[in-house]
């Protein structure tokens, strides 16, 4: 079997498709709204990873600790012979589970960054020539068709991606793992957890401006991709903690009025001055509501941990 597979689900048009869909009808509406999956082309899924190292953003180094201290409880609880990793990006912390899993068979890192995936299983392969590798280019929003590997299977998400989803679009995500489960198989979902405020939007809003450069890069991808003529200046990035729905909100406000053209779709887009395109979601959780999401989707929550100064958690559920 060769060691390195890359498969892309969808055809690079129906990519193209889904962006033109996404952005006809996330700009026309009010307010606005961009989905997040267009964050990351090349240079946005190396703006995210530099991100992970900034001083602010702890999820990152949090979630690492978990993964060090527990991967041998992790390894023994699932004894995985097949690892699925959702929006794996670099799959840099990754590397703990991996090097604790020693049945592990076939490692499958799912992204729709085809940059991430071939850096990521590049630098997996010169250090594990052993393992097999079969990235999917692939929407995990979408049913993915998964390689024939061996049982049992570990479903992994982390980096608190889920809170990414906003709830309706969690319910349907996690039905859908669900489903994909036999008995046997479990899922290791990486969620941030609510906190006090300062400390949400200030890995949000870093001072050396790379979240910044992150959110606005999505305007770059409409710009190249559909011919539009955003002018990153022109927009501001907002970080906000929404106390009610517990979740930071990542949105781009436009410093004057303005209009933009996109020319592939025709279409001419105006701004007032102060209006907010809302870009991302990042929820924050706690223990009772990721048990009770997992138990409307048909999963028990069997573990629950977080790191020593209790910011993060990773919960490992069955389809019990
Ligand atoms: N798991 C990594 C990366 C998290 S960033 C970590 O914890 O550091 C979120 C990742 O999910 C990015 O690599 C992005 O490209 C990917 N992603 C976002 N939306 C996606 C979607 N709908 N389908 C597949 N991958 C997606
Ligand atoms: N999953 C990451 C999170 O919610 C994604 C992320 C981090 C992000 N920083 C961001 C998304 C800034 C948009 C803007 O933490």
């Amino acid at each position: 079997m060769s060691p390195f597979l890359l498969t892309r689900t969808l055809p690079v048009d129906a990519t193209d498709a889904a962006l033109r869909a996404d952005v006809l009808e996330g700009l026309t509406r009010q307010p606005k709204t961009l989905p997040p999956k267009w964050f990351y082309d090349a240079h946005g899924s190396d703006l995210f990873e530099e991100i992970t190292r900034l001083d602010a953003y702890y999820p990152t180094r949090a979630e690492r600790e978990i993964l060090i201290a527990r991967a041998g409880e992790i390894a023994a609880a699932s004894g995985a012979r097949t690892l699925i990793e959702l929006g794996s990006g670099s799959s840099e912390k990754t590397r703990h589970l991996l090097d604790a899993l020693p049945a592990l068979h076939t490692y499958v890192p799912v992204d729709v960054s085809e940059s991430a995936l071939t850096a990521a299983a590049g630098a997996l392969l010169a250090e594990r020539p052993g393992l097999s590798v079969h990235a999917l280019i692939a929407d995990f929003t979408r049913p993915l068709e998964l390689p024939d590997s061996p049982g049992p299977r570990l479903v992994a998400f982390l980096g608190g991606t889920l809170g990414n989803l906003l709830p309706h679009e969690r319910a349907d995500f996690l039905r859908s793992v669900r489903a994909g489960l036999a008995p046997g198989d479990g899922l290791l979902l990486g969620t941030d957890l609510v906190k006090d405020e300062a400390t949400l939007v200030a890995a949000y809003d870093d001072p050396a401006g790379v979240t910044a450069a992150f959110n606005r890069n999505v305007l770059t991808v409409v710009d190249r991709e559909l011919g539009a003529d955003f002018q990153l200046g022109d927009f501001e990035h907002v970080a906000v903690w929404d106390p009610d729905n517990e979740w930071i909100e990542m949105r781009l406000r436009a410093r004057r009025a303005l209009s933009v053209k996109i020319r592939e779709l025709d279409l001419v887009v105006s701004f007032e001055e102060g209006e907010e395109l809302r870009t991302e979601i990042s929820a924050k959780f706690r223990e009772e509501g990721v048990r009770d999401e997992l138990a409307a989707a048909g999963l028990r929550l069997e573990r629950w941990w977080t790191d020593t100064r209790g910011r993060f958690a990773l919960s490992l559920a069955t389809a019990g």
